[in-house]
């Protein structure tokens, strides 16, 4: 697959009706794919679907289902009718999230099982739950991460926990299903603008502007950047590419770096 040619590829996006995820679908459509989302909100899928549709080839099929990912028997009855609609999968996408910014000891056991539920469980039964459907050789599987996988991140011990995990699985499912011809990978956005997720890390302007400053590349990404790196992944250009855990996030994962210019001083 070229990387600006997925005419009649079948794309599954889990968390596809808002953000990056709905970058990612459309990137998808609008490169001729028959693409399909899933997420709760019947509105949300209702409304994404419309707005793919309008970017979409006459002759490519744009399906919605409302599931939760923490629902490992819904998510597998929307994999089972997006398989029946669009055939074998060449791009599986598993990007359903949910976050809050609490203190451990602010966050109740539901509190945390919740991030765990959506992030990594909800991974694992999307990944499990379309093995059958994927296009074996050649499929691509993409996890979105988050930097807070590697980033201890004071407030953020669920994600961090769960994003970890979700990168192993990566990983482990790398290992496990490359013999079949299906390449995993994770995708690290760093901040991405204009989405629910650095909207919930940064709600005030101040924070906004502190957040794109600590960028190495100085500004926020956006969701057409992420969606680039989808696409890269899932063409020709990346067969032999997997297991990775990849950062999309304008130098930011280098926050651990030393800058030791005060001493070029002396
Ligand atoms: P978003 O717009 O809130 O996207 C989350 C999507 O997941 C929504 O479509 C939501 O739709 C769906 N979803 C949430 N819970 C779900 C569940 N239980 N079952 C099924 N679908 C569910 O957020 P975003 O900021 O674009 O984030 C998208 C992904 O990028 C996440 O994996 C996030 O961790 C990652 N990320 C984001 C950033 C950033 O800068 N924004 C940075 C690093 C990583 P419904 O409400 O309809 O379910
Ligand atoms: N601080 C502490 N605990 C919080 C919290 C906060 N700010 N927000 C939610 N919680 C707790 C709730 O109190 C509840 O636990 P409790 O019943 O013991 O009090 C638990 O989390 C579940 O909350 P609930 O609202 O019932 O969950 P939900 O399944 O309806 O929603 C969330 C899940 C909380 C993650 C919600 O924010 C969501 O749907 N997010 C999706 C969008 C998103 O986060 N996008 C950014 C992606 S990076």
């Amino acid at each position: 697959m070229d990387i600006h040619d997925f005419k009649g590829r079948a794309v599954f996006v889990a968390g596809g009706s808002s953000g990056i995820n709905l970058g990612i679908a459309k990137a998808f459509a609008a490169r001729g794919a028959h693409v399909a989302i899933a997420s709760r909100s019947p509105e949300r899928v209702a409304g994404a679907v419309a707005e793919l549709r309008g970017l979409a080839a006459a002759d490519a099929r744009i399906e919605g289902y409302s599931a939760d990912v923490r629902d490992a028997e819904a998510i597998a009855a929307a994999l089972a009718q997006a398989h029946a609609a669009i055939g074998d999968f060449d791009v599986l996408v598993s990007g359903a999230a949910g976050n809050f910014v609490a203190p451990a000891l602010g966050m109740s056991a539901k509190g945390f099982r919740t991030v765990i539920d959506i992030d990594l469980n909800g991974t694992f039964h999307v990944l499990r739950g379309a093995h059958a459907f994927l296009r074996k050789p050649g499929a691509s599987v993409i996890s979105i991460s988050a930097p807070q996988a590697y980033n201890p991140t004071m407030y953020q011990a669920h994600v961090c926990a769960a994003k970890a995990g979700v990168d192993m699985l990566t990983r482990v499912l790398a290992m496990e299903w490359g013999p079949e011809g299906i390449r995993v990978n994770s995708i690290v956005p760093g901040p991405i603008g204009d989405t629910e997720g650095v909207r919930r890390l940064a709600p005030t302007p101040e924070a906004l502007a502190r957040m794109a400053a600590s960028v190495p590349l100085g500004r926020m990404g956006t969701t057409a950047e992420i969606a680039d790196m989808a696409l890269f992944l899932s063409s020709r250009h990346a067969q032999f590419v997997t297991g990775a855990v990849i950062p999309v996030d304008g130098g930011s994962s280098l926050a651990g770096g030393r800058d030791l210019g005060a001493a070029l001083a002396h």
